[in-house]
């Protein structure tokens, strides 16, 4: 098995990466203008567009874990039985399991939440998504380390 044997398909990796970074900048947009000192009475209008953007990532992000579901997922799970791989068996779950949350919170958010739970489930939400994130780095980061390794 080369090192790079198990590399996402490039429409694969940048779908994802596009998705995840939309639903970020999206989120976090929301997050600083709902927020801020200088919120209003009022929303501010870029609020609905923030969450336009927000729930189109989210579709896209959804349809990307599937996709990985099929081949991306068992194949790494087969690959990271050796123990020098073992790290990236613990984080790529870690990722399905955050996955699975954010897809869970964010249908709380918007079919459930009452305006006394909503900012709490949305402050547990995004920091699951800001988990995710940071779990995606690593996830490729211990590559790359173990590449310089070789
Ligand atoms: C149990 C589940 C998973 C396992 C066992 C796993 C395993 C792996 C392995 C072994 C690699 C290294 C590839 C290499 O060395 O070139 C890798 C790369 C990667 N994984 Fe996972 N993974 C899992 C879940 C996920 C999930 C849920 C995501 C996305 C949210 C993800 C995104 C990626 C990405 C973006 C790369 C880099 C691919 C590239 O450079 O082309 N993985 N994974
Ligand atoms: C697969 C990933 C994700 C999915 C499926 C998802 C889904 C959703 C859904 C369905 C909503 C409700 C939309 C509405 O009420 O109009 C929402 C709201 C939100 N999401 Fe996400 N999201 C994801 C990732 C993220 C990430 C990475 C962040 C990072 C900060 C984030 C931050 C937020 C925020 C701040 C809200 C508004 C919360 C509120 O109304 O109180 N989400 N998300």
């Amino acid at each position: 098995m080369t090192r790079h044997a198990h590399r996402l398909p490039r429409w694969q990796r940048r779908s994802l990466y596009v998705a995840g970074a939309a639903l970020l900048a999206s989120g976090v947009l929301w997050l600083v203008l709902h927020y801020s000192a200088a919120a209003g009475e009022l929303p501010h209008p870029l609020e609905a567009w923030a969450m336009r953007l927000h729930g189109l990532a989210s579709f896209a992000a959804l349809f990307m874990l599937g996709v990985l579901a099929a081949a991306h997922v068992p194949q790494g799970w087969r690959l990271t039985g050796r123990q020098r791989r073992a790290g990236q068996r613990g984080t790529g779950l870690a990722l399905c399991i955050l996955g699975a949350l954010l897809a869970l919170t964010g249908y709380l958010l918007y079919y459930f939440a009452s305006e006394s739970v909503r900012p709490a489930l949305g402050w547990l939400h995004s920091a699951v998504g800001i988990a995710a994130g940071a779990g995606l780095a690593f996830h490729q980061r211990r590559k790359s380390r173990e590449t310089r390794m070789n």
